[in-house]
């Protein structure tokens, strides 16, 4: 991939038409599980995300995307999904939906809900049918079952290894396997199956009928397969190329679904957005964010990075590419449900990377494993960088993705009793993962636990246990302060909103490899000084720091926001 100043780049859009709403959202994501239980079962629940409702108005954001609310067994924190088209009763009713997404429409927050097509539960009717139905049935062929192997059918079909460790395949009682890539409660679906795709298309109908703005896209790069016989290896598998003819993943003809999708997405007014998280090679990014496909795409690569000038700019330069590319803008993420909080990760030593320059290992997956005694985490120099490294996205062009809990600087929860650990790669890694089961514990939003209130979460208890330095971190401890991470990241997105503007970036010489300078349209202008050496500042329009400057001059490991210029 080149890279190209895209500072020289034309203008996506006339002054005249105003830009969707999705192209510099800052999106918020609720884990609903972990984020307010009203009904005070431990669990989170629709009602509660409803309650909070001012306190996300507050914030700033302009959009909330909710990870999966609907019934599940909760196999894998509900991206199992066993009834696509209502609400699990321990979180609420579809009654209840309805209040929350008014709630958050009147607010001036849109919302978007997570569709999980690759695979259901194994408690969905289609399943639990495809079991009862027998080999042969219109039922199986919802699904991907095969004969095994070996002289009586008792190995699985092929040594396929799944995304959360142990085999692909799992046997049914008839004797037959089938294919799952993620948990064995998992079962991939057949999206050579007309009924599969049709299905998915009421799925989208219904949740725009009732009003939802958009759809992040689970696993986007996995729905489609070329499983003719003889299957590959595992071996095969791996070097065969990413080229769009891969047996299994980003298979070029996974956009013919994206184009039917499309197609019902723009039958609204306004048309609802998608978000693909889809794994894939950066040059076929631009298959999934295109305007005939789902959209936008999630780029991953700043969540990957080390908090490090050359690395950010790097990433910053390659998806802006990535996003004109595509006619997208481009997407920021630094924290989400399925990693290491980043106020953690930069709190740890840099992670060892491979051939690819990915992280060779999870970042922080062993210290979660030492019960977070080693290595030894820098709880300050974590934050600090936390937020240096979010007022650094905050200031760019396209969309940003912030995680529930990264606004009060929140730390990955380590001590966890394995008898509460809930995800299945904790149960499928012998021990090699832990999980992300420390960065779903449920939100601390008063100082204390009195009376097993779990920090203001809800009067049952948690469903993963809280730490008792979460109090420290709880809203209630940060509201009105305005040195809290809490009160930042209200300043920070109250600013963005009037700072936003055409989705251009120029980079300005800084004369220090670990500083990092960008001017938007208006002047607004973002400094990040990655290193300790402090930088001296030669405007006096400060609009926001993530340390206080001192006598003019950007300190270590932080960022500033300058304005005034011609602002709009
Ligand atoms: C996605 C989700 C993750 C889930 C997996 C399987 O990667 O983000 O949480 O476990 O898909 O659905």
């Amino acid at each position: 991939m080149s890279i190209v100043d895209v500072a020289q780049a034309p203008a996506q859009h006339p002054i005249s038409e105003p830009a969707p709403w999705w192209r510099q959202a800052a999106v918020y994501q609720i884990y609903p599980r972990s984020f307010s239980d009203a009904n005070g079962d431990g669990l989170g629940d629709l009602p509660g995300i409803t309650s909070k409702a001012d306190y996300l108005h507050d914030l700033g954001i302009d959009a909330v995307w909710l990870s999966p609310f609907y019934p599940s067994a909760l196999a894998d924190g509900g991206y199992d999904v066993a009834d696509y088209r209502n609400v699990d009763p321990r979180l609420g009713t579809l009654t209840d939906f309805d209040a929350m997404l008014d709630a958050l429409h009147t607010r001036g927050i849109r919302v978007v809900v997570d569709i999980v097509p690759n695979h259901t539960s194994d408690q969905h009717a289609w399943f639990q049918e495809a079991l009862a139905s027998g080999r042969g049935s219109s039922a199986r062929e919802r699904y991907i079952f095969r004969e095994g192997s070996g002289p009586d059918g008792a190995l699985p079909p092929t040594d396929w290894v799944a995304a959360f460790g142990g085999s692909s395949w799992e046997r049914v009682a008839d004797g037959q396997w089938y294919l799952h890539n993620f948990a064995i409660e998992q079962p991939d679906l057949n999206w050579s199956n007309p009924e599969v795709r049709a299905d998915f298309l009421t799925t989208l109908r219904f949740w725009s009928d009732r009003g939802v703005d958009g759809f992040r896209i689970d696993v986007a790069h996995m729905l489609t397969k070329d499983l003719t016989e003889p299957l590959p290896s595992q071996a095969q598998l791996d070097a065969l190329p990413r080229d769009g003819r891969h047996p299994m993943v980003d298979r070029d003809d996974v956009h013919e679904v994206y184009a039917e999708w499309r197609q019902v997405f723009n039958s609204y007014d306004p048309p609802r957005t998608a978000v693909a998280e889809a794994w894939v090679d950066k040059a076929r990014v631009p298959l999934y964010a295109s305007p005939d496909g789902l959209g936008q795409a999630f780029n991953f690569d700043l969540l990957e990075a080390d908090f490090d000038a050359g690395q950010f700019e790097t990433v910053v330069r390659d998806n802006l590419t990535l996003a004109e590319m595509s006619g997208s803008s481009s997407t920021w993420v630094l924290s989400n449900h399925d990693v290491v909080r980043h106020a953690t990760r930069y709190g740890l030593p840099q992670p060892a990377r491979d051939d690819t320059g990915r992280p060779a290992r999870k970042h922080g997956a062993d210290w979660v494993i030492s019960g977070g005694v080693t290595p030894v985490l820098d709880r300050p120099a974590g934050e600090r960088r936390a937020r240096a490294a979010t007022l650094f996205m905050l200031g760019l062009p396209g969309s940003s993705y912030l995680y529930q809990g990264e606004e009060l600087g929140l730390h990955e929860v380590a001590e966890i009793p394995a008898g509460d650990r809930q995800d299945p790669t904790f149960f499928r890694s012998a021990g090699t993962d832990l999980g992300r089961d420390g960065c779903r514990v449920p939100l601390p939003w008063e100082t204390g636990n009195d009376g097993g209130s779990a920090f203001g979460f809800g009067t049952g208890g948690s469903h993963l246990p809280q730490p008792a330095w979460f109090g420290d971190y709880s809203v209630a401890a940060q509201s009105t302060d305005p040195l809290s991470s809490l009160e930042l990241y209200r300043s920070a997105l109250s600013l963005r909103r009037t700072l936003q503007t055409g989705e251009h970036l120029e980079w300005i010489p800084t004369g220090r490899s670990d500083v990092l300078r960008y001017r938007r349209p208006n002047g607004w202008e973002i400094v990040t000084n990655f290193g300790t050496e402090p930088y001296a500042v030669d405007r006096s329009d400060v609009l926001l720091t993530s340390r206080e400057l001192e006598a003019g001059t950007l300190p270590g490991e932080a960022t500033v926001w300058l304005g005034g210029h011609g602002m709009e």
